[in-house]
């Protein structure tokens, strides 16, 4: 098998993916009309050339204008199932979805149907396409503590719906520290914990997700490797980080491909996974992902499966899953 057969034929986790950032121009259009919403925008091409960005701020502020569409329990499932669609075509068959709720609750929108909504998508992907889910919670980092806080008094009555909390949004000027207490009641409550850290931000703030947020993955955490101590610490604890290849080059955090840092991380023995982030505005869903990084970086069959096999290991899934789709990933040529 050549790479690209490869990557088609691999069994695939995806852990970093923001519902809302799945989000394509024609759906966006769609249910902009059904809910009569105005749209800044004439069409789907003038809606993709807004997609130019020059770092994350530029891209938040678009991903939170087309968030305003969302209205109804139907909007967020048809959202989630069009993402599910894609998974399907790129054999991805389990994905751990992030969602905003202070998006749409700041907006009126009730958090019982933007998870209620999800839910149902996860549901019907599991009976219908065979692809598992988890919903992982995120708080916005620029909004305040007391904001993270009602947030998670929102999200208790849907616990066993939400396996994780995380932490997106703006990352410089909003240090993990700023949540370190709300991330401890969630630990508390029994989630399991993840932080956007070193996407933008520097080695300190993946230092407190591990330190004061205690996160069991790191999402993007690129910019460990200008810390060698702090790579020692992630390689000793198998610590995963959820990189995001085709959005650092859409923002910013690497200006060519060819110098992306996944194959030396996973080199070093790092726990790299493969993500997509925000495909809808960074050109690209999981296997688009994978082939940049191969074309770029020229990954070999081995490293493309170890990349699928850090995916499920990473996951939260149970072990023996785990142990069964590694054993699938090994019988590939
Ligand atoms: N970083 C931070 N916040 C986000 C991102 C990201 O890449 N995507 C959506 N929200
Ligand atoms: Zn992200």
């Amino acid at each position: 098998m050549n790479q690209l057969e490869l990557i088609q034929a691999l069994p695939k986790a995806e852990l970093h993916v923001h519902i809302e950032g799945t989000f394509e121009p024609e759906l966006m259009f769609e249910i902009a009309q059904r809910n009569h919403i105005d749209i800044p925008y004439k069409s789907v091409e003038e809606v993709k050339q807004a997609y130019n960005f020059h770092n994350l701020q530029s891209f938040l502020d678009i991903y939170y204008a087309g968030a305003n569409v969302l209205i109804h329990e139907q909007d967020f499932y048809d959202l989630a199932w069009a993402y599910f669609e894609k998974c399907a075509e790129d054999h991805v068959v389990h994905t751990e979805m992030f969602f905003d709720p202070q998006t749409h609750t700041d907006r009126g929108i009730a958090f019982a149907t933007v998870i209620q909504g999800l839910k149902r998508a996860c549901d019907d992907a599991q009976s219908k396409l065979g692809i598992s889910s988890h919903l992982i919670m995120c708080f916005l980092r620029h909004l305040s503590e007391e904001a993270a806080f009602q947030t998670l008094e929102q999200a208790l009555p849907f616990k066993e719906q939400i396996i994780a909390v995380g932490l997106d949004s703006s990352e410089v000027g909003h240090p993990p520290s700023k949540f370190e207490r709300v991330f401890a009641k969630a630990r508390e409550e029994g989630f399991l914990v993840v932080a956007h850290a070193g996407e933008e931000g520097p080695a300190e703030y993946v230092w407190e997700a591990l330190d004061l947020l205690r996160v069991n993955r790191i999402d993007h955490g690129v910019r460990s490797e200008e810390d060698p101590m702090l790579m020692q610490r992630l390689i000793a604890e198998k610590m995963p980080l959820t990189v995001c290849p085709l959005s650092n080059l859409k923002l910013c955090v690497v200006d060519d491909m060819a110098q992306h840092n996944i194959r030396r991380l996973l080199q070093k023995g790092v726990h790299v996974t493969v993500n997509s982030d925000d495909p809808s505005y960074f050109g690209g869903y999981m296997n688009d992902n994978f082939i940049a990084i191969t074309k770029a970086l020229n990954l070999s069959n081995d490293e493309l499966k170890q990349l699928a096999k850090n995916s499920f290991e990473a996951s939260f899934i149970p072990a023996a899953e785990k142990q069964k789709w590694a054993k699938e990933i090994d019988t590939l040529a």
